[in-house]
């Protein structure tokens, strides 16, 4: 298969990108920084790109595919969290970062992937903070809101390409490194939650989720095109 997968220098993206690689898969990863793990795979390329330097993003990723090649997954997981506050403390420019990262970048690294191949399925990294209104999410739940709603419209779109939002369940990334070592704060229960499960089996690495994700990714093929799914519902 050929996998174009958002955001793999850490995290999700990067252990999706991993185990793809090991199983003999061709992957196509963009993000700022490199992993050197990922460049010792000879069918792994790369490029390091700001998807929010959004003109580049399009011409360098248009680059990376050739013309009506066949891309079978595209993935995008590039994504960013807010700092975790009130609404009403969240400035525009901070609402904008996340909508530029999460929404947008994204938006410009599909668009290329789809005016330069036949694309047979998206899969967009979300989360239940897309669809929970939890006191301190802000930038991030509001972007990742965005972000399925804009799935649903290409799913329209493109009848020949299968697309999802798929939330991955609680994977132990930068992300939940920041969340998890927040001070308490009564105002923001969702956070215990996560502190809870981090070190134990509900949040496992990157590494021992890909499986479980690209078993899901595979899956998410039977729900109707531009779903929501969560892993732990399915
Ligand atoms: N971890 C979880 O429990 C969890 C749960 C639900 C959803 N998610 C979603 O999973 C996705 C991946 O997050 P993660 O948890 O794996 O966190 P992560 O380790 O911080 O990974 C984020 C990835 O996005 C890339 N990225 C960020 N800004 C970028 C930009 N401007 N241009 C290009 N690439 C950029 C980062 O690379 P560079 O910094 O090198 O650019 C990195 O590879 C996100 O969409 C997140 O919302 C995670």
């Amino acid at each position: 298969m050929k996998i174009f997968i958002t955001g793999t220098s850490s995290g999700i993206g990067y252990g999706l990108a991993k185990k793809y690689l090991e199983d003999g898969h061709e992957v196509f990863g963009v993000s700022r920084s490199e992993s050197e793990e990922l460049n010792k795979f000879e069918k792994f390329h790369f490029i390091p790109q700001d998807l929010t330097d959004f003109k580049y993003a399009e011409i360098n990723i248009s680059n990376m595919h050739k013309k009506n090649e066949v891309i079978d997954l595209v993935i995008l997981n590039a994504g960013i969290l807010n700092e975790i506050k009130d609404m009403s403390q969240t400035t525009v420019e901070e609402l904008k970062k996340s909508m530029d990262v999460n929404v947008w970048g994204n938006k410009v690294a599909l668009d290329a992937a789809l005016n330069m191949a036949e694309v047979k399925q998206v899969v967009a990294i979300s989360t239940k903070a897309a669809v929970r209104g939890n006191r301190g999410w802000n930038a991030y739940a509001i972007s990742k809101s965005a972000f399925k709603m804009m799935i649903s419209l290409y799913a329209q779109e493109y009848p020949h390409t299968h697309f999802c939002s798929l939330a991955p369940g609680l994977i132990d990334t930068n992300m939940q490194d920041y969340l998890t070592n927040l001070p308490d704060d009564e105002r923001f229960p969702s956070i215990d939650r996560l502190k809870a499960a981090k070190g134990t089996d509900k949040m496992p690495s990157p590494e021992e989720a890909a499986d479980m994700l690209s078993e899901a990714i595979e899956k998410v093929r039977n729900h109707e095109s531009g779903s929501f799914v969560d892993v732990r519902e399915m």
